[in-house]
């Protein structure tokens, strides 16, 4: 027997599509993308997430000599936002990538482990968190949730 599970996701043609807070986070990510750290892989990364207070939270990725020990411009983000805002709902994280020093429009999707982080957060604040990842232009993809992009997932559940 087979089964299948689908990934979906839905294609916001270019920036001038987005409404205006979706603007606003956007250009967070991007600008932030600037901070990144990463002289290893020169592959900058911004992340912009938005607080059902309406607050905007950014992070980009950190890298390090010992590789493994870098931390993508997700997970940065959303670790810094539960432990100083332990209470604070995400309703939406924009992710914005990009080779140093290059104009793509390839957008850049969350890797494998900050997928599963992200899950363990929407599940923690028991609402899905809307995701949109993006090059520096082109089309943005957006998901309802992280669970779109990671739909056979492990969580609490099982233990
Ligand atoms: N990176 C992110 O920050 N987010 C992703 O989802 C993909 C990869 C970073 C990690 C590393 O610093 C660089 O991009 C190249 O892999």
């Amino acid at each position: 027997m087979e089964k299948e599970i689908k990934i979906s996701f839905h294609v916001i043609p270019s920036y001038e599509d987005l409404d205006e807070t979706e603007k606003k986070l956007f250009e967070a990510a991007k600008a932030v993308r600037e901070n990144a750290y990463a002289n290893y892989s020169n592959f900058l990364v911004g992340c912009a997430l938005l607080l059902d207070n309406g607050e905007i939270i950014t992070g980009s990725n950190q890298e390090n000599a010992a590789y493994p020990s870098g931390l993508c411009a997700e997970r940065t983000t959303i670790y810094w936002t539960s432990a100083n805002f332990p209470k604070a709902q995400i309703t939406k994280m924009f992710v914005i990538g990009a080779p140093r020093n290059m104009l793509s429009s390839q957008p850049i999707p969350p890797c494998g482990a900050c997928r599963q982080s992200i899950l363990e957060y929407e599940a923690k604040q028991d609402q899905p968190i809307e995701i949109y990842f993006a090059s520096l232009e082109g089309e943005i993809f957006k998901t309802k949730s992280v669970r779109d992009l990671l739909p056979f997932s492990f969580d609490s559940s099982f233990l």
